[in-house]
């Protein structure tokens, strides 16, 4: 298949409106309390039937700093002390949620993610690796895909040994801008130095795939000064780069508060980043996969594209697409057959009830069969641009036609508009179409249609 995204700036605009990113379908506004404890034990022991393999996510909240446009869920806290607390209660989840998984279930993807992961010092972070060994099977390091979110502020060359000895073998380095000017506005300076002596340490130390976190929209950025960002970055050629939209959203995001508006880049000006940045990134051999993400084409999430078997989740895209994934800390959403399920997003309520000995799952959602199967359908266009039409009726025994009248009346504007391709067998998402994926996804949300549009979810570019 071939990979190319284009530009069409008057049909972004055109087609610019709010809409979810997809990491989970349904949404997490879905999620209910009725779906508790009770109910994940349930589905966990369903599971088991599978043998499936499992993924695990751990939420590490802390950082030191606060970068006023995050949106992350975080606690900022210069107090080293109360991470033991935390990783009290992060092992005794670990312990009940690992008796409610066959020991013969193989985890084959982990991943550390936060707030600031290496938060934790040294001890800390070996510790959570050995406890996560002692009550689940991790795959070896081959298989296994390891990851972890980096603040170069928060890692130098000895952590990068150290994580790598624990077992990561793939990390994401976030710098967000290279700029100075941007860096003091957003309350992150972080000097370029800093950055490429961790790059260069998990070269060093055989971490596989690297990833770089920029983000483009922030305070006093313009096409020039993000080109000079992404000069620099290229000139390092890591195999992947996240290039996130900045989500200013001050009344959800409190610290946000503290960006100032009249020092944002204007949508125009967004717009024009958006265009050079992937006009270079092509030029410069890299691959859009989708939704922010560019890679290099010997990449597994490009090699992964084109064979059509790539998958997305919680931590992004991935090629371990049969997982049944368990979140751990705060605020971590797990995926356990046909179920979400999140832990309390508040330290107080996740500390309680880890205390009172239960799981702290406080709501989620049970997918129904059209639910499973809209997933499926949203999942596969927006991982692999292209949709099955009979390999979808052959899986859940439908006529796509039928079942799928509504949203293909709604695809039928964007065939016109050069988005899609759509005949009997397929649904091609063209090179046009590929920076508005969440839009054609939009079409087949049974959600959306029925609250008629989209509340809540950042703009979609
Ligand atoms: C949890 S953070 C990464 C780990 C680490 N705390 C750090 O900042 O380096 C994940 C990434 O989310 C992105 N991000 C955070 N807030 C954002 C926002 N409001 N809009 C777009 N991207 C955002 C940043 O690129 C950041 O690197
Ligand atoms: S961007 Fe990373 S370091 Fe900064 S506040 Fe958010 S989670 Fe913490």
């Amino acid at each position: 298949m071939e990979q190319g995204v284009s530009f069409d700036i008057e049909l972004i605009r055109r087609y610019d409106q709010s809409g979810p990113r997809y990491t989970s379908y349904p949404t997490a506004v879905e999620f209910d309390t009725s779906f508790d404890e009770a109910a994940y034990r349930a589905t966990c022991a369903r599971s088991n039937e599978s043998g499936r393999p499992l993924s695990i996510y751990f939420h590490i909240p802390f950082c030191d700093t606060v970068c006023f446009y995050c949106a992350c869920n975080k606690v900022v806290t210069k107090d080293r002390s109360r991470v033991a607390p935390y990783l009290d209660r992060v092992y005794r989840e670990l312990e009940m949620q690992g008796a409610l998984f066959d020991d013969s279930r193989v985890v084959e993807q982990l991943h550390w993610g936060g707030g600031t992961p290496t938060f934790l010092n040294d001890q800390q972070m070996v510790e959570l690796m050995e406890t996560t060994r002692r009550h689940f099977k991790l795959a070896d390091d081959e298989v296994g895909e390891y990851s972890i979110e980096i603040d170069p502020r928060e890692a130098d060359a000895n952590t990068i040994a150290l994580l790598r000895r624990i077992g990561f073998n793939r990390m994401s380095l976030g710098v967000q801008d290279f700029d100075e000017r941007v860096q003091k506005a957003v309350n992150r300076v972080q000097s370029e130095a800093e950055t490429m002596a961790v790059l260069e340490a998990a070269r060093a130390e055989g971490f596989r795939s690297i990833s770089l976190d920029l983000i483009y929209g922030l305070p006093f950025q313009s096409v020039e000064t993000f080109m000079n960002t992404l000069e620099r970055v290229i000139a390092v050629n890591p195999q992947r780069l996240s290039i996130f939209n900045y989500a200013h959203l001050p009344t959800r995001f409190k610290p946000q508060r503290r960006i100032r508006d009249e020092d944002l880049p204007t949508a125009e000006v967004k717009l024009d980043i958006l265009q050079a940045t992937i006009q270079r990134l092509t030029e410069a051999g890299y691959v859009y996969i989708g939704m922010d993400h560019f890679a290099r084409p010997d990449d597994e999430l490009a090699i992964a594209q084109q064979a059509g078997t790539l998958y997305r989740n919680f931590q992004g895209y991935s090629t371990h697409a049969d997982c049944d994934l368990i979140g751990i800390g705060v605020t971590s959403i797990g995926k356990v057959d046909n179920t979400y399920g999140q832990n309390q997003r508040e330290l107080d309520e996740y500390y309680a009830a880890i205390d009172a000995g239960r799981l702290p799952v406080f709501r989620g959602i049970e997918l129904t069969r059209d639910d499973i199967i809209r997933r499926d359908v949203i999942t596969r266009l927006i991982c692999n641009f292209v949709l099955d039409i009979p390999a979808v009726e052959a899986a859940w025994g439908i006529d796509f036609k039928t079942y799928f009248a509504d949203a293909l009346d709604k695809l039928q504007v964007m065939v016109e508009d050069g988005l899609v391709e759509l005949d009997a067998e397929r649904i091609r998402i063209l090179p046009r179409g590929r920076l508005l994926v969440r839009n054609i996804c939009m079409t087949f949300d049974a959600y959306l249609a029925a609250k008629s549009g989209p509340v809540g979810f950042s703009k979609v570019i």
